[in-house]
């Protein structure tokens, strides 16, 4: 990654990750980044600006002493220098001032004035996290177009534990890295994406269903996103957050699926079937809660659902590129390559679902690429990355 020439602004708020912000600026310094950093006055009790100011080799911009009439000189030459802000960590109470407009102190006062995308590493107690206030204020901040890195789960620093630690300073440098270089070669192209869990009932409480998380096809909308497509994401059940900017079609079973696919797909140039879609149904739905049987065993009778994918590959029309998924636990290569002819896909990403860090749930993906020419085996990596490796490898399939 070069950075070279690149201007970044750097808010660093009152939290004990502040620390870590260290180790951004000498990251990204090392790819050639200019680093400009401004730390709230809480952030300047938990570290030294003179620690920013050394590794930057810039004056760090405090509140320290200074008037207010001070900020609005400073305030505008930031906010019109950066290529691109980053606050980390973020607290809950900037993530509160972004969404409402409030500029009562030099950063706060710079990002608001600011026309460079932001991107917030937010880092807080888990109860603060989860608050409805900060989870509000998240929502309205995403769907202005702010990107947001973090926060993890684990162990904090105040000894509870879940999500609220502030991502690793190398997760965020490769965000910003992807922010400024993003390509836009996706650009004039409409991009349908599925992602997540069918579920097929069985009676008002139950139903079958599968472990997808949504990981994977979010990732790809927002990669899809980035380099300026045009992306609509028909997604089932899942269980992280939606990505913000794209277009959004809720389904629940296949044949919800099926439904919506056979309207959209003609509509879309690159179609990327990500979803985990039950092959099976219950051939027969109670309107009323299934009773126990008095210790008679329960059969249930399952009827084939659609193929989704193979329909769409039917229906495929000469300026499209289609794309399918094998979630696989044996013969990988050999189903996958079944799946790409009886599918009628241009590519198809196996996975091997019993490898630790691929396949359901997790944030990384072990996959292998297969085209009718090629064969590509990828190493371990997150989802996001695999994403872009997709997108890239589409293009050159087109
Ligand atoms: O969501 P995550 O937690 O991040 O997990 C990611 C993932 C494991 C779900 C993803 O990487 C993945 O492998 N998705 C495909 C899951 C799947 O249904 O695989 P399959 O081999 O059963 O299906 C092959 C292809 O046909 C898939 O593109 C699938 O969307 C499609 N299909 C399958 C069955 C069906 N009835 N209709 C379909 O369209």
């Amino acid at each position: 990654m070069d950075l070279t020439g690149k201007e970044i602004v750097l808010g660093v708020t009152g939290g004990i990750a502040a620390y870590k912000s260290a180790e951004i600026v000498s990251r990204l310094r090392h790819l050639g980044a200019h680093v400009h950093v401004i730390m709230t006055r809480n952030a300047t009790e938990f570290v030294q600006p003179l620690t920013f100011q050394t590794l930057s080799a810039q004056e760090v911009v405090t509140d320290t002493f200074r008037a207010p009439e001070y900020w609005n000189v400073e305030h505008v030459a930031l906010a019109k220098l950066a290529d691109l802000f980053v606050i980390a960590p973020a607290t809950a109470n900037i993530l509160a001032k972004m969404a409402s407009g409030i500029a009562d102190d030099m950063l706060s006062t710079t990002v608001l004035a600011t026309k460079a995308p932001v991107l917030v590493a937010p880092a807080m107690n888990t109860g603060m996290w989860t608050a409805a206030a900060t989870q509000a204020n998240t929502e309205v901040l995403k769907n202005r177009g702010i990107h947001f890195i973090g926060p993890e789960s684990g162990m904090l620093a105040c000894g509870d534990e879940g999500a609220g630690r502030m991502s690793e300073p190398a997760a965020i440098v490769e965000r910003i890295g992807q922010l400024l270089c993003a390509k836009t070669d996706y650009q004039g192209l409409r991009v349908l994406i599925t992602a997540g869990a069918t579920r097929e009932r069985l009676d008002p409480v139950r139903y079958l269903t599968n472990d997808s998380s949504g990981k994977m096809g979010f990732a790809l909308a927002e990669a899809a996103r980035d380099r300026g497509a045009e992306v609509t994401l028909v997604k089932g059940n899942t269980t992280v957050p939606v990505p913000a900017g794209v277009r959004i079609l809720p389904m629940e079973t296949a044949v919800d699926l099926l439904e919506i696919m056979r309207k959209e797909a003609p509509e879309h140039s690159v179609v990327i079937q990500a979803a985990a879609v039950s092959d099976y149904r219950p051939a027969s739905v109670s309107a009323t809660k299934l009773k126990k049987r008095k210790g008679e065993p329960l059969v249930l009778t399952l009827e084939e659902n659609p193929d989704v994918a193979k329909a769409v590959g039917e229906m495929k029309k000469p300026h499209q590129t289609l794309v399918g998924f094998a979630a696989e636990t044996d013969s990988v290569t050999e189903n996958a390559a079944e799946k790409l002819n009886k599918k009628n896909l241009d590519l198809i990403v196996a996975n091997d679902v019993t490898k630790p860090g691929a396949g359901f749930g997790t944030d990384t993906n072990i996959a292998t690429l297969i085209s009718r020419e090629s064969r590509e085996d990828l190493p371990m990596m997150t989802k996001r990355q695999l994403a872009d490796v997709i997108l890239d490898r589409i293009l050159s399939v087109r």
